[in-house]
């Protein structure tokens, strides 16, 4: 038993000796800043889409479309904030399930289709609401995708 905590230590003392490059300081500010476009850009500009969508705000081409424009931006971006070491339970807040690095290719492929899908809702605002609604959600159907497959939610 003793033989084998140890074995366990020196392969999480390897782990961490892999992993040198990045220290623990850009660790969390990599999940800061990712949790940052999550939250601060791309939900509030859904949030938007959806009430124009609902009717509960005014339907607005330009808005609409700024809106979505707003979300086409994040994706690129947000790929990169995911060295490995940022999983959920490696650092603090993280909601990145460990799927994410079985499959980088798969989580890079759906974030294109979020800059996609919501490109197409950007252009389709110009379509008017009708348009706009079912580009709008169709990119919603992305977010669900996603967060389904390497979103571990936290009990806020
Ligand atoms: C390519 C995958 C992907 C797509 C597409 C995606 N998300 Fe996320 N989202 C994530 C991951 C992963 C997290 C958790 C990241 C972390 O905490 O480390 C997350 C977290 C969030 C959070 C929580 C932010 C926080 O930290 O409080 C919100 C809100 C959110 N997403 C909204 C959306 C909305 C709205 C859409 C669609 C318009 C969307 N997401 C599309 C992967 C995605």
């Amino acid at each position: 038993m003793q033989k084998l905590m140890m074995v366990a230590c020196t392969l999480v003392g390897l782990a961490a000796y892999a992993t040198v490059a990045i220290s623990a300081e850009d660790l969390v500010a990599a999940v800061k800043e990712r949790r940052h476009l999550m939250k601060e850009v791309v939900a509030p500009n859904a949030k938007l889409g959806g009430q124009m969508v609902k009717g509960t705000v005014a339907f607005d081409t330009t808005k609409a479309a700024a809106a979505m424009n707003e979300i086409s931006g994040v994706p690129d971006k947000y790929v990169k904030l995911f060295p490995k070491g940022t999983e959920h339970g490696a650092v603090k807040d993280s909601e990145a399930k460990a799927t994410i690095w079985d499959d980088f290719d798969k989580f890079k492929a759906t974030a294109q289709k979020l800059k996609d899908a919501s490109a197409k809702a950007a252009g389709a605002a110009a379509q008017g609401q009708g348009t706009f609604t079912a580009a709008f959600n169709d990119m919603t159907k992305v977010c669900k995708e996603c967060h389904e497959t390497f979103r571990e939610k936290l009990e806020q």
